[in-house]
């Protein structure tokens, strides 16, 4: 398997057998390698319904004919664009063909805005996603703050790789994600969601080095962490 950052929080997972991607925001994204048209998904998993994460879900949705595994309202809302979804929700977990997925809480919010027609269409809740696949779990945190219930899922749960938000405004910043990665007990810990735009600017080897030896790894846009 092979877990691929391709900035902001968009992630992608190669089973081997299965393309899946997190969060696929690529047109505006100032980071990432990836070309809309040119990606390829088996599967979309999207933490919550913000811009910024749901991305350019509908065209490669549409064209991989990808299943589409979100929040409830917020599938329910891209069902109604014509995709292939499966519904799920916070405490929830199945066993799909390419791995099992977990829904966790998420503090934050849960909205996909209509620049055009100037709506705000509520998605329901943020959530968390942990991702299963041959034994090793992923942990996307989505956007979040801390909670303390970080714990509960560390301790529920071995993570093997955990992506965390470090941008600060609209997440945890780096001290908050430190703590995180404590209680979480990951193994290895990304940090996602900075510098994509200025507000949001972090220095993500400073928050690497906070953490316990090896804990921490930046991985730069496009760079991988195989598991064998
Ligand atoms: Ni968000
Ligand atoms: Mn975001």
């Amino acid at each position: 398997m092979k877990v691929t950052y391709r900035g902001h929080s968009v992630v992608t997972v190669d089973t081997g057998n299965h393309q899946l991607i997190f969060d696929p925001f690529i047109t505006g994204n100032s980071l990432t390698d990836l070309k809309p048209e040119e990606v390829k998904a088996d599967v979309i998993l999207l933490t919550h319904g913000h811009n910024d994460h749901v991305g350019d879900t509908v065209e490669i949705a549409k064209r991989n004919n990808s299943l589409v595994v979100a929040p409830n309202e917020l599938a329910v809302y891209l069902g109604w664009k014509g995709l292939n979804v499966h519904p799920m929700h916070i405490g929830g977990s199945h066993q799909f063909d390419f791995g099992k997925v977990k829904l966790t809480q998420a503090f934050h919010g849960s909205a996909y805005t209509e620049e055009d027609s100037q709506k705000i269409v509520y998605t329901g809740m943020p959530a968390g996603i942990l991702l299963t696949v041959e034994g090793r779990t992923i942990f996307h945190a989505g956007d979040t703050g801390l909670f303390s219930d970080m714990k509960l899922i560390g301790e529920l749960n071995h993570i093997d790789l955990a992506f965390l938000p470090i941008g600060d405004n609209f997440t945890m910043g780096p001290e908050d994600a430190k703590l995180a990665a404590e209680w979480l007990r990951a193994k290895q810990v990304v940090p996602v969601h900075y510098s994509t735009f200025p507000v949001i600017e972090q220095d993500p080897h400073a928050f690497a080095d906070s953490l316990p030896g090896g804990v921490g790894k930046v991985l730069e846009v496009g760079e991988s962490i195989e598991f064998k």
